[in-house]
Parts: C-alpha cells; sequence; structure tokens
C-alpha cells in the first residue's frame, strides 16, 4: 500500500464513523509559545481537548504535518526522521475507550482497510502505578476482540502513558499497536523488547488533566487521541525495512542522483539519507514562513539545511543543489499541502541564499582545521585531534564528527572521540535544560486571556490590511499570556501615524463590542465571502470562519473571545523587523498590557 492510499483510507474511514477532517495545522504552532514545532496531531488541538468547543464537532481526523527535533542527530539510520505526518483521530469528550479500540482493530484488521492479520498484531496497555490504576479496560477490550493474552503486555508510565506534551495538561493512559516485521513464524508471545515488533499506532485515552503542583485531576470530559506515523506505516505495510525504501523518498534520491550524473546505488548512504530528509523537513518550515536565523525555529531550520549541505558533499555533489531537490518535495507534496506551492519561489530563493552563504562558513571550519593541526608537531607519533576542538568544530561550523575524522584521517590524525562525545553530552544535557524552560508554564495556557489576545490577532490582521493594504498577509503568529505577536509581509518600517491608525481602528471595534460569530463553511464558500486566512487544501473542505462585526472574517480554528468588548483595550507595543520583507507587531490588549514586555 502507497502512503497515498493509507492517508485516504484513514480518512475516509473515520470519516464513516462520523468523524469530520480537519486540516493540518501549520508546524508553527499558533497559540503556543511553549514549544517550537507542533510535533503530533493533539498538539494544535489542546484548547479543544482541554474542553473549547472545536468548530467542527467532537470527533475529528486529519493528517498533520510534524517535526520532531529531539532525535536530530539519529537521522540517517533507517528508521528516524525530523519531519513526518501523523494520521489522527479524535473524540473530544464524546467516545472512549470502548469505541476507539474497537475502531482501531477494525481499521487495522478490516478487509477494506488495512487487512492486517490478527496474528501479527500485539497490543501494550498501562499497567497501572500510584498516579493511575491498571487500565483493565483497554486490557478486557482487546481479549474481548479476541487478541490472545499472550499479545497483550502490560507496561509501566515511561512505555504506556502519553502527555502532557508540557509539564501540565490532558494526559493518560495509552494502548499502543505493534506489528510483527521479523521472519515467520511469528512468536506466539509478545515480547515488547524484541525491536522486531514495531509500532504503529497509539491510542491515548486522555482522563487526567496534570496539574503544575503534580496531581493527575480526573478530567470531566474524557478524550480520545490517537497518532499513526505515515511514514512508518507505509514502510511496514511494503514490508520495508526503512521509510526511506519506499517510494516517499524515491523521488528525492532520483534527484539527487541526477544532480550527481550516476545511477542509483544498490544501497543509500547514511549521507543520502540526511540530505533527503533534512531537505524535506527544511522545506515544509519554509513553507511555514520561518527562514534560517539564529533563534529557535530558524535556527533549526539553519541547522537542517547545513547538515543536508555537508552531507550532500560527502555523498558526492559538487554543485549547488538545494534549490532542486526542494523543487522536488514541493510537487511531490503541493497537493495536499497548497502552501508549498504558494510559496515556492521564497522557499527556492531562501535555499539559494542559505546554500551560497554556508558554502563559505564551510570554507572557514575548514581553515580552522587546518589551524589545529598544524599546532600538532611533526615528530609526534600519536597525532590527535583534541575533542574539544572536533566539538567545537561541530558546533561553530557545523562539522560532523564524520567529516572531521575523515578529514583527519587525510592528515594522519586521529580523532578523541570520546572526548567529543563527553563535550557533545554536556551541550547536550544544557539544551535539554533549555527546552524544559520552553517547556515550563505548562502546554498553551488556554485562558481566556490566550482567547482574547486571539481575536485581537485578527483585528489587528484586519486593520493592517486596511492601513496598509491587501498584500499585508500573515506570515507567523504567536501567543503567551502577556501579548499576541503577528508577523506579516509588508516592505517598510510602519510610521507612526501607521501604527495610531491600526490602534484606533481596532479600538474601534472593541468598543462596538461586536459578538465573534463563528460559522461553519466550505471553502469555496468561505472564499466568496470574502474571508481571509489561509486558503486550499485537499482534506479540509469544510472550515470555521470568524466574524467580527462587518469588519474581519477570518477562517480560523479558534477559540476567540465571545465579544469583541472582552478585550477591554488594544496597544501595540513594538514594530520591527521580523525578516527581509516582514514586519513583526508585538501587542497587548486592556488586561495584559500591564504585564507586557
Ligand atoms: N499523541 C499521541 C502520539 O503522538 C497519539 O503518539
Amino acid at each position: 500500500m502507497k502512503a497515498n492510499e493509507l492517508r485516504s483510507k484513514f480518512l475516509e474511514f473515520f470519516q464513516s464513523k462520523g468523524h469530520a477532517v480537519i486540516k493540518s495545522a501549520p508546524l508553527i504552532p499558533d497559540n503556543d509559545p511553549t514549544v517550537l514545532f507542533t510535533t503530533a496531531g493533539m498538539h494544535p488541538l489542546v484548547p479543544f481537548l482541554l474542553g473549547a468547543p472545536h468548530p467542527l464537532g467532537k470527533r475529528l481526523t486529519d493528517v498533520q504535518k510534524c517535526i520532531r527535533t529531539g532525535d536530530i542527530d539519529e537521522v540517517g539510520d533507517p528508521v528516524h526522521l525530523t519531519f513526518f505526518e501523523m494520521l489522527g483521530n479524535w473524540s473530544l469528550g464524546d467516545y472512549f475507550k470502548e469505541t476507539a479500540i474497537k475502531n482501531s482493530f477494525e481499521f487495522l484488521t478490516g478487509k477494506e482497510w488495512l487487512n492486517i492479520p490478527v496474528e501479527r498484531l500485539a497490543f501494550t496497555v498501562f499497567a497501572g502505578d500510584e498516579n493511575a490504576p491498571f487500565d483493565e479496560e483497554a486490557y478486557n477490550l482487546w481479549r474481548s476482540l479476541g487478541v490472545s493474552e499472550k499479545r497483550i503486555a502490560k507496561l509501566p508510565k515511561e512505555d504506556n502513558w502519553w502527555g502532557p506534551a508540557g509539564q501540565t495538561g490532558p494526559c493518560g493512559p495509552d494502548t499502543e499497536m505493534f506489528y510483527w516485521t521479523g521472519p515467520m513464524p511469528i512468536p506466539e508471545v509478545f515480547d515488547p523488547k524484541d525491536k522486531r515488533w514495531v509500532e504503529i499506532w497509539n491510542d491515548v485515552f486522555m482522563q487526567y488533566n496534570k496539574t503544575a503542583d503534580g496531581k493527575f485531576l480526573p478530567m470531566e470530559k474524557k478524550n480520545v487521541d490517537t497518532g499513526m506515523g505515515v511514514e512508518r506505516v507505509t514502510a511496514i505495510l511494503q514490508g520495508k525495512a526503512s521509510c526511506y525504501d519506499t517510494e516517499i523518498f524515491q523521488p528525492l534520491f532520483e534527484e539527487l542522483d541526477n544532480i550527481r550524473g550516476i545511477t542509483a546505488p544498490a544501497e543509500r548512504t547514511r549521507s543520502e539519507r540526511i540530505v533527503v530528509e533534512h531537505m524535506r523537513a527544511a522545506t515544509f518550515i519554509l513553507a511555514d514562513g520561518i527562514t534560517p536565523g539564529k533563534v529557535d525555529q530558524a535556527y533549526i531550520l539553519r541547522r537542517l539545511i547545513r547538515r543536508a549541505i555537508r552531507e550532500a558533499k560527502q555523498a558526492g555533489v559538487t554543485v549547488p543543489f538545494t534549490k532542486r531537490i526542494a523543487k522536488v518535495v514541493i510537487d511531490n507534496y503541493c497537493e495536499a499541502y497548497p502552501e508549498l506551492k504558494e510559496n515556492e519561489t521564497m522557499i527556492l530563493e531562501e535555499f539559494e541564499r542559505e546554500e551560497t552563504m554556508f558554502k563559505q562558513t564551510l570554507e572557514n571550519g575548514e581553515k580552522e582545521f587546518e589551524k589545529f593541526i598544524s599546532r600538532v608537531p611533526a615528530h609526534i607519533q600519536n597525532k590527535v585531534v583534541s575533542g574539544k576542538n572536533a566539538f567545537y568544530l561541530y558546533e561553530t561550523f557545523g562539522f560532523p564528527i564524520e567529516l572531521t575524522v575523515e578529514m583527519a584521517k587525510e592528515k594522519g590524525f586521529t580523532v578523541d572521540r570520546k572526548g567529543y562525545e563527553e563535550a557533545f553530552h554536556k551541550h547536550q544535557e544544557l539544551s535539554r535544560k533549555g527546552a524544559e524552560q520552553k517547556f515550563k508554564g505548562g502546554l498553551a495556557d488556554h485562558s481566556a486571556e490566550t482567547a482574547c489576545l486571539h481575536t485581537a490577532t485578527h483585528l489587528l490582521h484586519k486593520a493592517l490590511r486596511i492601513v496598509l493594504g491587501d498584500h499585508v498577509a500573515q506570515k507567523g503568529s504567536n501567543i503567551n499570556a502577556e501579548r499576541l505577536r503577528f508577523d506579516f509581509s509588508h516592505p517598510d518600517k510602519m510610521t507612526p501615524e501607521q501604527i495610531a491608525e491600526v490602534e484606533r481602528l481596532v479600538n474601534e471595534v472593541i468598543q462596538k463590542k461586536y459578538p465573534v460569530v463563528c460559522e461553519e463553511m466550505s471553502l469555496e464558500d468561505a472564499r466568496k465571502s470574502g474571508a481571509i486566512g489561509l486558503f486550499g487544501n485537499k482534506y479540509g473542505e469544510r472550515v470555521t470562519v470568524y466574524s467580527m462585526g462587518d469588519f474581519s472574517k477570518e477562517i480560523c480554528g479558534g477559540p476567540h473571545a465571545s465579544n469583541t468588548g472582552d478585550l477591554v483595550s488594544f496597544k501595540i507595543q513594538k514594530e520591527e523587523s521580523s525578516s527581509r520583507g516582514v514586519r513583526r507587531i508585538k501587542a497587548t490588549i486592556g488586561f495584559t498590557a500591564k504585564e507586557a514586555k
């Protein structure tokens, strides 16, 4: 089964079970300052998992683009990816374990769906601990569907618990489904430690809300959240050991071969895999409006592109190549993700710019390396590049250790890999602590302030279009407890008069106390009604449109204030450049103004 068929079967199945298909949210979380990227299908849905009503109802399904950078250094082996697509379905306070498990079983084993023989499957359930009991219900449900008790493992929290994505928020036990990828006969007893059993799906039963003081409070409305990785499951269903061997990556490898003027090798190298994986991820991040830079998402993007460039060099690429691979990514995915095509020119330009710039850095790094080795006297027998220096090359010039080792070898040196690993882990530990800091405060504060700031963002967007012109388009949005941040396309610094006029318009709408109206309609009708927002997506034919009087109409998933009057007042605190052709505004509303930074 090809990835395309898997995606459409999944959505079709859950539609047949009454789920509305929603579109993939951007990779950059909209209202959540606690994480850099959308890491799971549930992530953009947190406000609804916490109880806000979703405009499309209580049963949802989608294909969500995700980025996880935790394993970035593992990419290149056959299984790890930074970018992946997650199939998911949700019950927002509607059905719970029984229906979820029965649906999963039917989709996996049903003849018209994945048609996997039950003998090939195994399951895990939560064993229970001091916070929550053994998930007996899940266990019994699998048994009632004909699963042998030898194929159900009871595992602790490390394995069978999901969330919260931040330090607080919805969480609960999960049940995971595994597929036997080894040779026949299949072992009768499921050993979860045997790597030939590969996880293919995860049903999370969100029944607790973890609070800041570490308590697990039962949630009034329980949710189901499931996740299935498209790349992994496609490979498994095709009997391939690696997702790199599926049609998902083939066109990218082929273009890499064309660029090098070679015929396809029998096996792909680690470098080749890194090139195609990172290029795919980087293309998607660029399409969501991030450009390479020094912090946060922009830094991750830069790191991905630079690593792809270095590895391409290792793989024998001697000419500029990033635009060509990006073009293949865009062409392959643009039907499902139209933002790729819409931003094609920008994406290709950014790749070109970064590639040209990095060539220089790479040369500087090589010079630095020459300096290190020239300091070692020629008569020394065991010539070693220290771990500290190897890590410096990695950190400052983005040299992978393999590259340093190879360059060292050419000069008759070895590299102190142990020292390098130590420096690396020390650094990882520091960045992990940094990441935890970022998570502090828990996953998205979805209080009234957040909803009001979200509403203010719509008003700001519209006011900017009135004052500056229709070329203003949203390039990014981020909300924390104190302020909103809005990035938009506009070539020049705004004048004080323009800023004052935007503020005046927004405050006028606030004073008019318009009710915020939410309507569901087809994309076509939304377009006709003059709604602004991100148009065009294959799956989400029905969209929700939020209107505020006759002032603003915008496609959006919410949540919002119920009345513009709830915002009290609006003030632009800062207007600055964000990146080329993109301005950034930070603004506050009445009750957040005093705390604004
Ligand atoms: N949110 C769950 C996961 O990512 C389904 O596995």
